[in-house]
């Protein structure tokens, strides 16, 4: 082990771009450095205006100038030309996209020293970026040293693990600095005993004993500082390595890699999630208290819920992109409930990638969900870290940037509201702030990642904060419950059971796990549920060899603990399928290998929980041919009789049922449906059931025939097979987004005319396609339409509600 000390702890928060923002005055991030010795140091400055438009001005500061007059000579140069360095502040003036960089340079000796670039007072600061650089010489060994990696301090404990990968043979040591908590300067810190032992993939392992205590080379008052040299050299041979540090004492360790440049992006130093687990504790700034119930936000939080490729694995979760942008929120998890200043932190990483921690204050629905919330996304972009604010727009309000150039391993991010501006801070250090955008006027917070094309986040702890002396201004609102919700009376449900119907309706996942009203409407007036989407392939069974209950499960349990039947919907169709699926052709084999396993997996998991199933969905075209599908095509005809029965094999109980739309009346697809229907019953295909899925409106080509209707009904039932109205809905065409009153009664009629034939009929179900004009997929779908279900935007119970539950109260 070396005697000499050739390391400097350099805290580079190095690129801050503000967008749209004026400041009176704003401080870029710093760069702190000491000690050094015996060496040459430099640091490079540059500062960059970005803006096309706004001049920027401002001053470089070098602070701590007392401890700097000590050095031997400090010279500084840039485009000012050389500048007295013990004055320590140099003005500079920016021309819109202009740069300028400095280089700070010490030849010999250099205690302490912070540089900070301030802007002026009431300048613009329109995209300025100021980034830091340095390097140092060792003399001894006649070459550059370069900070190559870096490991945030964060609290060891008495032990902890990271890894550590190389991906190219170069020469590399390995340097750390303890930091052991004093009390006042100039105490001295117990004899510390540090062992390393670095395992290296060969299985090779290398060992470090190290001495820590008594008066260390550098100390505050709060901190003495212990810089050492680990491992001079690595062997080239690695290309990963777990090092496990472990000390007789608590210390704080910040790692740092050594080797040549330009080759620092090779080395990365950070632990995984599992290694992590055991030590990672998100620190709390001064003043600041944890949330009761968000102390964790990861573990057991139903993450799954919010979207496929999420991983939670011990002590961590990571969050994976496919093709396209994911944004992900985690609506079925804790969420926070807000009236003052508040705090969230995490820890994450994301390697070369990038990813963001997101803050969401409103939800949005429709197809484009994710470019209409209130958001702020919190993350790393190529080891930068960046924020940036959407205020329902796809285009963010504010993106800031904080270089650090390469921020390796785990980086604890934190986002606080104080009053009415946004702080953000890396690794405990204020990286900027800019005014709150109303972010949480709903008085709700949700968490959630966005996950760049082809990126992966790991997130190692999110935790909630509030201050102490202000408790009240954050509470947490536990994951939505799977209990009991009181039965309205009387409401359809309690009036259905003497007609022998089940009335139900589909619920939408968002709105289930994040409006109490939407689940206590949902449980309270009907008793059989559907899943809107989260049944459907591109949900449960989002990779080849994944699939994804947890929000099915959270409904099904719903339903159950609410006395309510559920329909499944749906096991086969064309639409909603997962990207996996329809970009490969698969040969006949392996897509029914795959349409099986799927089967047996779904249907095999609700065994004996679900009373209908839509076994298949929309396999006919208007004129009564066989769609044209990934199943019709791949595997031929056949496959219709397979899916029943596997189904039935996987779930002997469940009523199977074919489902489609346009087929309510009496026409060339229902006739084509019948017939279909009538060869697999002949040749005894367990199928129970149709579905008639029954969206359609108050216009006169859109509203069914009573008559047709019934008589429709009436055939199939004839066959000896239930029947149900499956997906209902009215739709109204909206002038100025609103439904006439006239419309809403022509509405109630439409409604009655459908559950009257369905009575009729003898009906095992009706069900609406969602219950609330607040979550219909009609305005999306059906542009200029809307207000198409039984409860308005505001959850009253429209004319059409009155009226279903007044027939059902009749005989
Ligand atoms: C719809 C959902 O309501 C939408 O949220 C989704 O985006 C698309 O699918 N026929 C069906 C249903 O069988 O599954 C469809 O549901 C509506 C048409």
């Amino acid at each position: 082990m070396m005697s000499r000390i050739w390391i400097v702890r350099v805290w580079v928060w190095l690129t801050l771009t503000v967008n749209a923002l004026s400041a009176d005055r704003i401080v870029y991030p710093q760069a702190a450095v000491g000690p050094i010795s015996g060496q040459e140091f430099v640091i490079e400055l540059k500062l960059g205006n970005r803006s096309p438009n706004f001049p920027w001005t401002g001053t470089v500061r070098l602070l701590e100038k007392t401890t700097l007059a000590g050095m031997a000579a400090i010279q500084v140069s840039g485009p000012l030309g050389p500048v007295d360095a013990l004055e320590g502040e140099w003005p500079v003036t920016l021309s819109p996209d202009g740069t300028v960089s400095y280089t700070v340079a010490s030849p010999d000796q250099l205690q302490t020293g912070v540089l900070v670039v301030e802007a002026a007072a009431g300048s613009r600061a329109a995209g300025v970026v100021a980034s830091f650089f340095y390097r140092l010489t060792n003399p001894e060994r006649g070459k550059v040293q370069d900070l190559i990696a870096v490991q945030p301090a964060r609290e060891a404990g008495l032990s902890f693990e990271t890894l550590i990968s190389r991906s190219r043979d170069f020469n590399v040591g390995l340097a750390m600095v303890a930091e052991a908590a004093v009390d006042g300067a100039g105490a001295s810190v117990p004899e510390t005993e540090v062992t390393l032992t670095m395992t290296l993939d060969g299985g090779e392992t290398l060992e470090a004993l190290i001495s820590l205590g008594g008066a260390a080379p550098e100390a505050t008052a709060q901190r003495a500082v212990f810089p050492h040299e680990v491992f001079e050299s690595l062997p080239e041979t690695f290309e990963a390595a777990r090092l496990r540090i472990a000390a007789a004492e608590p210390i704080f360790v910040t790692l740092l890699g050594v080797g040549t440049p330009p080759l620092f992006e090779d080395v990365q130093i950070g632990a995984t999630p599992a290694e992590v687990a055991g030590s990672r504790s998100l620190r709390l700034r001064e003043g600041w208290e944890f949330v009761p119930g968000a102390e964790e936000l990861l573990a057991e939080n139903f993450w799954e819920c919010a979207g496929p490729r999420i991983d939670e694995r011990p002590g961590g979760l990571v969050s994976r992109a496919g093709p396209g942008y994911e944004t992900r929120v985690n609506l079925a998890g804790t969420s926070l409930e807000l009236t003052g200043d508040f705090g969230l932190s995490a820890l994450l990483h994301a390697g070369t990638g990038q990813g963001y921690l997101v803050a969401v204050g409103s939800l949005a629905d429709g197809p484009q969900w994710w470019s209409n919330l209130r958001r702020l996304d919190l993350g790393l972009e190529g080891g930068r870290l960046v924020v940036a604010a959407y205020d329902n727009s796809p285009n963010p309000v504010v993106r800031s940037y904080f270089d650090s150039g390469t921020l390796q391993g785990a980086t604890a991010v934190e986002l606080a509201r104080v009053g009415s501006t946004f702080e953000v801070y890396a690794d405990g250090t204020l990286g900027g702030s800019f005014p709150d955008f109303a972010l949480t006027d709903g008085g709700r917070l949700w968490v959630g990642t966005n996950i760049a094309p082809g990126s992966s986040l790991t997130l190692f702890g999110i935790a909630a904060e509030r201050r102490q002396d202000s408790p009240e201004s954050v509470a947490s609102v536990p994951p939505a419950p799977r209990e009991e919700v009181a039965v309205r009376n009387p409401s359809l449900r309690t009036e259905a059971g003497r007609h022998n119907l089940s009335v139900g309706a589909a619920a939408a996942a968002g709105p289930f796990f994040s409006e109490r009203i939407y689940r206590e409407i949902l449980g309270g007036v009907f008793n059989q549920l559907v899943a809107e989407n989260v049944m459907k392939w591109s949900t449960i069974h989002p990779e080849r060899d994944r699939y994804s209950f947890c929000s099915a499960d959270a409904l099904v349990e719903f339903a159950e603990a609410n006395g309510m039947t559920v329909r499944g919907h749906t096991l086969v169709w064309h639409q909603q399928n997962p990207q996996w699926l329809e970009e490969v052709v698969y040969s006949r084999e392996g897509l029914i290998q795959i349409l099986r396993d799927h089967i047996f997996e779904v249907a095999g998991r609700y065994r004996g929980r679900i009373a209908e199933w839509d076994v298949l969905n929309e396999a006919f075209e208007w004129d009564g041919t066989l769609r044209q599908t990934v199943w019709l095509d791949g595997i031929g005809e056949e496959y219709i009789d397979l899916v029943f029965r596997w189904a039935h094999e996987a779930d002997p109980e469940a009523r199977l049922f074919y489902n489609d739309y346009g087929t309510e009346e009496i026409n060339a697809k229902s006739t084509a449906v019948l017939e279909y229907v009538r060869g697999m019953l002949e040749r005894g295909v367990p199928i129970h059931g149709v579905g008639f899925q029954g969206h359609v409106g108050i216009d006169s080509w859109t509203r069914p025939s009573v008559d047709s209707l019934l008589a429709n009904l009436q055939r199939f039932r004839a066959l000896g097979l239930d029947v149900a109205l499956t997906e209902v809905d009215v739709r109204i065409p909206l002038i100025d987004g609103q439904p006439s009153p006239g419309q809403l009664e022509t509405q109630a009629q439409v409604f009655q005319e459908m559950l009257e034939a369905c009575l009729e009929a003898e009906c095992s179900s009706f069900v609406t396609w969602g219950f609330t004009d607040r979550h219909s997929w009609i305005p999306g779908f059906t542009p200029g339409y809307g207000a198409a279900l039984l409860f308005d935007e505001d959850y009253n119970p429209k004319p059409a509600y009155q009226t279903l539950l007044e027939m059902l109260q009749g005989d």
